[in-house]
């Protein structure tokens, strides 16, 4: 898809900000710093439209990004982020239930983890949460680019495995660096629009 108009329409923390055009919305869930910003960046050819973060965290509500006046990518923020209290980590995932469970313009999740390390026990929470409510979702393995070629395979299937996919076609490998996997996201997406 050829992204001619992208623009931050709210960073929303309660179901009342949320838009109310209808239109169908794309969800990035995953852990803090696991690269989601930087994947929405990326898809609209935009350096920093979605802000980035070298520190866990940054992204604390939910942002809406509308792609083409068409679609939403919804940067959801990230979890297993250590260093927020109890009560904020209380407040996050009523916030994310809500979100994911009444959600209807909610299409699919794209869930991301990243392709360096077996995914934590938050991913695989992630998961399966999201797969008891029914919500289409694909895995994107992010930071591809950190990982020698040889070894996709190899990490792919820990992932697939720990995270009990039901094959393959659930994984897509990805790089904000190098673009990889782009293409086979878009794909994904474009089936919906
Ligand atoms: P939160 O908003 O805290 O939940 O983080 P996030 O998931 O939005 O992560 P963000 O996109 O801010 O990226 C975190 C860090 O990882 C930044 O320093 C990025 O430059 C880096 N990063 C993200 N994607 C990639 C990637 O594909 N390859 C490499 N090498 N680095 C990446
Ligand atoms: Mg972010």
């Amino acid at each position: 898809m050829q992204v001619h108009d992208a623009e931050i329409i709210i960073s929303a923390v309660s179901p009342k900000q949320y838009p109310d055009t209808g239109l169908p919305e794309f969800a990035l869930a995953g852990r803090s710093n696991v690269g989601k910003s930087s994947f929405i960046n990326k898809l609209i050819n935009r350096k920093a439209l979605a802000r980035t973060s070298s520190k866990p965290g940054k992204t604390q509500t939910l942002n809406y990004y509308l792609i083409n006046k068409m679609f939403y990518f919804v940067d959801v923020p990230g979890y297993g982020y250590a260093k927020v209290s109890k009560t904020e980590r209380a407040k996050w995932g009523e916030m994310l239930e809500t979100y994911f469970t009444t959600r209807t313009t909610l299409l699919h999740v794209l869930l991301m983890v990243d392709f360096r390390h077996p995914p934590t026990a938050d991913d695989i929470q992630m998961k399966e949460f999201i797969d008891y409510y029914d919500i289409p979702y694909t895995v994107v393995a992010t930071k591809c680019d950190k990982i020698k070629r040889g070894k996709w395979n190899q990490h792919a299937s820990i992932i697939k495995k720990a995270m009990n996919l039901p094959s393959m076609d659930s994984l897509i490998i990805f790089s904000s660096e190098t673009g990889e996997g782009k293409e086979k996201v878009w794909k994904l997406l474009e089936q919906y629009l």
